[in-house]
């Protein structure tokens, strides 16, 4: 199967991505290769690159940026990413980016994983508008507890605890999750939600989540890759369901830290 095969196979599935403007390309190597496998991981880490070239392993299919910024520039005058391009390019690579398609694909795509990963089900009561924040209705449960459920399964990937703000004794039963950026808590408010789970990718402590504790509305935050994981499992699965010759193995990002205590 060519890699450009794949990509296509996404986009043309895809109305909500505009070609012209997606990050969804090859974002090095040749796009004309034929593959019979590949990996698929969050966030193409050097670790992960250099798991490929021991597994002897061309391409890999991820979420997130190579180069560590939304556009995957690569200026020159950068040491780092140059010296990360060079590793790649070295060893004939080839990276393909799956971000505005998998946020957004229905049933299996970013937030219905991680809505399911979590146990809240595979149907939400509510899309945004934008199609990234979704909410989920639960039976009313102390915030405390239902806290302890969602830190039970982050442990998996490698977050066993998990930031919250908020009355531990408040009820909470309109739980909203969202995509990265995309867990605005204003949004999540006007859903209806009384419980948003966001994530560190773009959400802060001194703006929006401040303003959530003054109004009372409890915020659960976790690390953006853990969020995102249980979407590059279902992403595994799609790929060696719908494609034929073509067998992907996971491989886990997990929580980029880890917390220090005595
Ligand atoms: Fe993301």
């Amino acid at each position: 199967m060519k890699v450009n095969d794949i990509l296509e196979h996404f986009l043309s599935r895809a109305d909500w991505v505009d070609r012209e403007t997606t990050v969804d390309r090859v974002i090095v190597g040749d796009a004309g290769i034929d593959v019979g496998s590949c990996l698929v991981t969050w966030m193409p880490s050097f670790k992960v690159l250099r798991q490929m070239v021991e597994q002897d392993m061309q391409l890999l299919v991820c979420h997130e940026p190579t180069f560590w910024n939304h556009l995957d520039k690569r200026p020159v005058n950068d040491a780092g990413i140059q010296e990360k391009l060079k590793f790649v390019q070295d060893h004939e690579l080839v990276i393909l980016r799956n971000h505005d398609c998998w946020d957004r694909w229905p049933e299996v795509g970013i937030p219905w994983a991680w809505a399911d990963f979590l146990g809240l089900g595979s149907k939400p009561v509510t899309i945004g508008a934008d199609g990234y924040q979704h909410r989920y209705d639960i039976d009313p449960t102390p915030l405390e507890t239902f806290a302890r459920l969602v830190t039970k399964k982050c442990a998996s990937f490698g977050e066993p605890q998990v930031q919250v703000t908020g009355d531990g004794s408040q009820m909470v039963s309109r739980i909203g999750i969202g995509t990265g950026c995309g867990c605005d808590i204003p949004t999540f408010q006007q859903m209806g939600c009384d419980c948003s789970i966001v994530c560190d990718d773009g959400s802060l402590y001194w703006a929006e989540i401040q303003r959530a504790e003054d109004l009372g509305h409890p915020v659960i935050r976790v690390n953006h890759a853990t969020s995102e994981e249980p979407g590059m499992v279902t992403l595994t699965e799609y790929m060696n369901t719908h494609f034929d010759g073509l067998h992907a193995e996971h491989i886990p990002h997990s929580c980029v830290y880890h917390l220090v205590g005595n």
